[in-house]
């Protein structure tokens, strides 16, 4: 089934909390004005309660559509995201440009209830929808020279104001080990709340990485590229003192201007309080091994 991705426009959703951690969303309320996503619930899905879709969709990191919080909602409107291709190239059996369906169908997607901790020192908590990364790469035959995946977001200024100006070395770009890409957590997201990806959050495919700061998780791929060393992402070298390749949220490693042993959670309230950050952002039992014997604060 073909999605309309342009008919879709973000509405508000209100959710009974155990029905929708049945897996049912309230999108169903909406049929006929979104094209509802359904995806299997996980094990891997965490039970704290989700934030509410208008804060996951008004306040965004987007520096395509321009660096306030609120700019994304405002201007990611005319992304135009179909057609759209994923292309993969590289260290991979079969290279080539890919549909978004074909990546994700639909009876493969996931539902993923996902801490998602910002560099920043703020947090939320966002139901996506999606499949796992590991299961792209196998189809498009890894090969075990690949050591490094890396990838693209769009670059279409005419529609992405924020390209127009020099905030950063655009195309937007990150990476992964092989075996953090490979791992059960990591996932390419097509949808939340049960509807397809908002454009403000990354239309209409995006890397989901839970475990680290949210600038890993990369909005609007357009490539995938499978190598044997390691990529350089944008973060890192716009600023290589505050950030590094892995960043792995890690309350013992500050940012060099703010700390990173506590954040506040997005919605909670003026009176909430900060709460403190976890080890790899409360993943540690499913992540820790993969940086066994590695020094994190040389490796950030
Ligand atoms: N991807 C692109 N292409 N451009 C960006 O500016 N911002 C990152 C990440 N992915 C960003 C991006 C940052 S800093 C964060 S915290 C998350 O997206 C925010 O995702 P959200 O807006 O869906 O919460």
């Amino acid at each position: 089934m073909k999605l309309n991705w342009s008919d879709v426009t973000p509405h508000r959703i209100y959710l009974d909390r155990r029905r929708f951690m049945a897996g049912s969303v309230a999108a169903l309320a909406f049929a006929g004005q979104a094209q509802a996503l359904t995806g299997r619930p996980s094990p891997l899905s965490t039970d704290e309660a989700p934030n509410s879709f208008e804060e996951i969709t008004q306040y965004n990191n987007f520096y395509e559509f321009g660096t306030g919080k609120e700019d994304p909602a405002r201007n990611a409107g005319a992304l135009t995201i179909d057609p759209w291709a994923v292309e993969i190239t590289g260290l991979v059996d079969r290279p080539g440009r890919y549909a978004v369906e074909d990546l994700a169908p639909e009876n493969a997607l996931e539902e993923r209830i996902y801490r998602l901790r910002c560099v920043e020192a703020w947090s939320m908590v966002v139901p996506w929808i999606g499949v796992p990364l590991a299961s792209v790469l196998n189809r498009a035959g890894l090969r075990p020279s690949a050591k490094y995946v890396e990838f693209e977001t769009l670059l279409r200024p005419e529609e992405m104001p924020g390209q127009r100006r020099p905030i950063l070395d655009w195309p937007y770009c990150e990476g992964l080990r092989i075996d953090e890409a490979m791992h059960p957590l990591t996932i390419l997201a097509t949808g939340l709340y049960g509807q397809p990806m908002p454009r403000q959050n990354g239309a209409p495919i995006r890397l989901v990485v839970p475990w680290k700061y949210g600038f890993k998780s990369i909005k609007s791929i357009v490539r995938i590229n499978l190598r044997e060393d390691q990529p350089l992402n944008t973060w890192q070298q716009m600023q290589p003192s505050e950030y590094g390749f892995y960043a792995n949220v890690n309350p013992e490693v500050d940012h060099p201007r703010w700390s990173q042993a506590t954040h506040r959670r997005i919605g909670a309230g003026l009176f909430a309080g900060r709460e403190p950050t976890l080890m790899f952002n409360g993943y540690a039992d499913q992540v820790a091994s993969l940086y066994a014997g590695m020094d994190l604060r040389v490796n950030y």
